[in-house]
Formats: C-alpha cells, sequence, structure tokens
C-alpha cells in the first residue's frame, strides 16, 4: 500500500485507538511526494476545493512603515469565486463561505518558518482534519483536509493549532472567518450582501516602527495571557462604517489571544441578539451588552431604520471587573499593583477597561421591508435540561497548581487521554466545568474553555456568592441559549453543559481559548471511543 492508503485505513478503522503519524525530516526520507497527500481520502469527490497559504507578509495597519505579519492567502480550485472573500487591506485571511452538506477539500500549504497545522474551530469534522497539533507539518509541506460540513448555518472561523505557539501564531496575523449558509437561515431573509457586516476583533501592541510587539521574558509574563494596547477590527484600528437607515447583521469574533469585550451602542440602544457560536437562537434576544469571550462568536442585528441620517454611534466595549483576568490580583483587594503586582506585560489597555471599537455613522436614507421574525429557528426538545441527569455530570477541573494551568488536574499530553476523558460514540453526558476549587489566593482566573468538534448547550452555572461580584459584572452579557463550543468558567464558578458525541470517533481536543494558556498546556484530549455508523 502507498503511504496515503496506510494513512487513510489507519484513521477509519482504528476508532478508539492512537493513530499517531508523527512526521518530520527525521522520519520521511521522501517528503515531497509523501507529504503532499495527508490528510486526503482517495475516494473523496469535493464539491468545493480550496488552496490555503499561510506565509509571512506586510499589511499597512498603522499610517508608515508596513506591519510584518504571516497571513493566510486562498483561492478556488473548484467551486464559485464567491466562496473565498477577502478582506481587502487585511492581514487576516480570506471568509470562507460554505453551504451545509458541501463536501470540502482544502490543500494547506506552510510556507512560515515553523510548523504549523489548521484547526476550523467550531466545525464538526473527522479527527484527521480537526487540525490536532500531533498532525503539524514542517515548513514547506502540505496537509489535505477533505469533510462534509455537516453543522448548521453559523459563523465559524478557522486558526493554527501548534502546541505552544498557537499564541504567536494568531497574533502574527493567522486567522480568518469561516461563514456556514444553510436553506433553513437563507429562508428568513436576515440582512446579507453589504448589510451583513463581518467584525473580527483583535488586539494589538506596536513599537515605534510599526511592528507587533508580544510576550517576551519569563513564562511568568504569560499567566495572564496577552493584552494589546490597540483594537483592531478586520485588522484596521479604529474604523468608521457608513451605513443606511436599515437593519444590519452583525457577525461578531472575538480573534484576541486573551483579552473579553462587553460589547454595547454607545447610544443606550440595547444589543438584539439572534445567534451564538453554532448558527442562530430559537429566538431573538434583547440584552444590555453582550459578552464576547476569546474564540466566541456572536451574531446580533441593528436596526438603524430609525436613527436620522447623520446620527454617529459606536460599538464600545464597556468597564467590567478586570480582577479575574489578572493573575495576582484576583481576591486580594490590592488593584493595581501589591505584594504580586501584574504579573506579565504592561498594557495600556487591561481587561475591564472601556473603549471605543468602531464608530457608526448613517449617511444616507433607505428603506427596507425587512422585520426580523420572532422564531429564528427549532431546537431539538431532546437537549432541554429537564431530559438529563445533571448529577452524573463528568467533573473537569480548572485550576493553577505547580506553577501551570491545568485542566482535569493536568497538563497537555500529545497523544494521552486520562480514564474520566474517554466517552462513548453517540453518548450523551453532562460535563461540568469547575472552577469553583481552593486555589492560591490570586490564582485563580477566568477561562474561556473550548470543546473540539461538538456544539454543546448550556445547563446552569453556578457561582460561589464570595465571587459573585466579578460574575455579576458580565452575566447579563453572557450568550448561553443557544448553541456553543466555548463558554466562560469565572472564578468561583462551575457551569454544566450538555454534549452529545455523535458522528466521529477519535481523538480531540478541550482546552482554554486564552491562547497563552493553551500554550502553556492548559490543554487536554478526550477520546470517543465505537465505531462510525
Ligand atoms: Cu479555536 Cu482548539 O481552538
Ligand atoms: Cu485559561
Amino acid at each position: 500500500m502507498r503511504r496515503r492508503d496506510f494513512l487513510t485505513w489507519a484513521g477509519l478503522g482504528l476508532a478508539g485507538a492512537t493513530v499517531t503519524c508523527r512526521r518530520g525530516p527525521s522520519r520521511s526520507r521522501n517528503a515531497t511526494t509523501e507529504l503532499s497527500d495527508l490528510g486526503a481520502q482517495s475516494s473523496f469527490i469535493p464539491d468545493v476545493e480550496l488552496a490555503l497559504t499561510a506565509a509571512p507578509s506586510a499589511a499597512q495597519i498603522l499610517a508608515g512603515t508596513l506591519t510584518q505579519v504571516w497571513t493566510y492567502s486562498g483561492s478556488v480550485v473548484k467551486g464559485p469565486p464567491s466562496i473565498l472573500q477577502n478582506l481587502p487591506g487585511s492581514y487576516l485571511g480570506p471568509i470562507i463561505r460554505l453551504q451545509t452538506g458541501q463536501k470540502v477539500r482544502i490543500r494547506f500549504t506552510n510556507q512560515l518558518p515553523e510548523p504549523t497545522i489548521v484547526h476550523w474551530h467550531g466545525l464538526h469534522v473527522p479527527e484527521r482534519m480537526d487540525g490536532h497539533p500531533r498532525f503539524m507539518i514542517p515548513q514547506g509541506q502540505r496537509y489535505v483536509y477533505e469533510f462534509e460540513v455537516v453543522n448548521r448555518a453559523g459563523t465559524y472561523w478557522y486558526h493554527p493549532h501548534h502546541h505552544t505557539r498557537t499564541g504567536p501564531q494568531v497574533y502574527n496575523g493567522l486567522a480568518g472567518l469561516l461563514v456556514v449558509s444553510d436553506g433553513t437561515e437563507a429562508a428568513l431573509g436576515l440582512p446579507s450582501g453589504s448589510e451583513e457586516i463581518v467584525c473580527i476583533l483583535q488586539d494589538r501592541t506596536f513599537d515605534r516602527d510599526n511592528q507587533l510587539v508580544y510576550i517576551s521574558g519569563s513564562p511568568m509574563n504569560s499567566m495572564s495571557g496577552f493584552l494589546g494596547d490597540r483594537i483592531l477590527v478586520n485588522g484596521q484600528t479604529e474604523p468608521t462604517l457608513s451605513l443606511a437607515t436599515r437593519p444590519y447583521r452583525f457577525r461578531l469574533l472575538n480573534g484576541s489571544n486573551s483579552r473579553v469585550y462587553k460589547l454595547a451602542w454607545s447610544d443606550g440602544t440595547s444589543i438584539t441578539v439572534i445567534g451564538s457560536d453554532g448558527g442562530l437562537l430559537e429566538q431573538p434576544l434583547t440584552r444590555p451588552y453582550l459578552t464576547l469571550i476569546p474564540g466566541e462568536r456572536g451574531d446580533m442585528v441593528l436596526d438603524l431604520s430609525h436613527h436620522p441620517v447623520g446620527t454617529r454611534l459606536q460599538l464600545r466595549s464597556l468597564e467590567f471587573s478586570g480582577a479575574p483576568f489578572e493573575m495576582g490580583m484576583g481576591g486580594m483587594g490590592m488593584r493595581g499593583g501589591g505584594m504580586m503586582g501584574r504579573m506579565g506585560q504592561q498594557t495600556s489597555t487591561p481587561n475591564g477597561a472601556p473603549f471605543s471599537i468602531l464608530t457608526i455613522e448613517v449617511q444616507r436614507r433607505e428603506s427596507s421591508n425587512f422585520k426580523l421574525p420572532a422564531t429564528l429557528s427549532t431546537f431539538d426538545a431532546s437537549w432541554q435540561s429537564e431530559q438529563v441527569d445533571q448529577s452524573a455530570a463528568r467533573r473537569l477541573t480548572v485550576q493553577f497548581g505547580a506553577m501551570q494551568w491545568l485542566l482535569n488536574g493536568r497538563t497537555f499530553e500529545m497523544n494521552e487521554v486520562a480514564t474520566n476523558e474517554t466517552v462513548s460514540l453517540d453518548s450523551k453526558e453532562v460535563w461540568e466545568f469547575d472552577n469553583s476549587g481552593a486555589s492560591m489566593m490570586g490564582m485563580r482566573l477566568a477561562h474561556p474553555l473550548h470543546l473540539h468538534g461538538r456544539q454543546f448547550r448550556i445547563l446552569n452555572r453556578r457561582v460561589d456568592p464570595a465571587l459573585a461580584a466579578d460574575w455579576e459584572s458580565l452575566r447579563e452579557g453572557f450568550n448561553d441559549a443557544g448553541w456553543k463550543d466555548t463558554v466562560l468558567v469565572m472564578p468561583g464558578e462551575r457551569v454544566q453543559i450538555l454534549v452529545h458525541f455523535t458522528r466521529y470517533p477519535g481523538l480531540f481536543l478541550y482546552h482554554c481559548h486564552n491562547l497563552e494558556h493553551e500554550d502553556m498546556g492548559m490543554m487536554r484530549n478526550y477520546r470517543v471511543v465505537g465505531r462510525a455508523g
């Protein structure tokens, strides 16, 4: 058998076993021919085929000198050119627009000076298509992704998944949006085309030569994660949008390494939330603000029909309690210094500080017949909390120990799972992320936890009353009603989620989406055991 066939069968036949295909110059003598087909399944006939490359580049972000970045660029090999939409002038990768049911092949080429692999955040794909770091490819090599889009319509995204270097790779510019559409959503006639506005929120720090500055020095500087001084939307600083008197849909992604946003309109207009990580909610919800954590997506409608021409308003991040996000501060009542001081790099914009993100100018009159439907989608009733035994929850702790961040009491191991990290294919389980354990004072932070592969539902949150004040400063913005793949677990909090382990057996990840925590090993595998049907 050729190597390609071997890999294909190894992946399909040995459900539940660890399929290790470690690659690298040391192991493969004939790298080009062997590696160019990695990931591919010979019988797969794609509806859509894309070529995607990660490579160094330069972008005009600030006036003057270009900023050196890393960027994804793509081209359509098969399918309509509209599948890829470039964000003009941005370091961000093209928006990939797919349809539910499509079979997709993506030939990914790594032109970076270091290994990488791409993860399709939020998509439900077979284990070898999921971008696990055990599939990292070296410089100059190619990885072929082939999967069917089984997710419902929603806003997903793609980014690197190098173990220990995801933070810097994303920070250098590697990220892009992936939008899935389906017939059910299309039938609602939500604002689309120029009435659909994508906002990828990130923060960056620049030096005097306009170059990106990341965390350096002691590992202690990464303990709270990275926070940049400047807020960027789609790779640009302080953008202004000229809009008309009509409704708009905003697809939001928090693509920041560690920053949390508390999003609100500056004129007091409430936020109309229509979707979460895994697509539309059942009904639109009205909220004073929307909390958006690293990795999380939000979908909202802003109706400018009654805003007179000439109105200016901002999308802002409101003030909230920063203590749960900063090592050495939580629960110590020593904000702004003290024994521990700030553990990490200095920033002019800490988590919880208010700032403006973008400005909207209502510039022209236009009319629209669009009315937001009262029902957006219907969820399967078997997902309601009454249907499950919450006392049988699988408890996974979130803590700091031995000078590192731990998940389930452990740090990351590339190919291993603990006994309580094995689940059966097709089982429906309650998982409880528990951040309420005793911990050294000031060593308890909020963690945005992300589960690969499966969208889940949030059943409940319980918070230690002694720590409820910080929690309250973000609570009304938690977008918990819909399908999720990323959830914030605050200090003193226990969050129960309901997950159904359908379709694909194998080894998948769950981890903290504070990318510095993830790189430090706050990541674990879980294994789905069973045979694919
Ligand atoms: Cu967006 Cu494993 O993450
Ligand atoms: Cu974390």
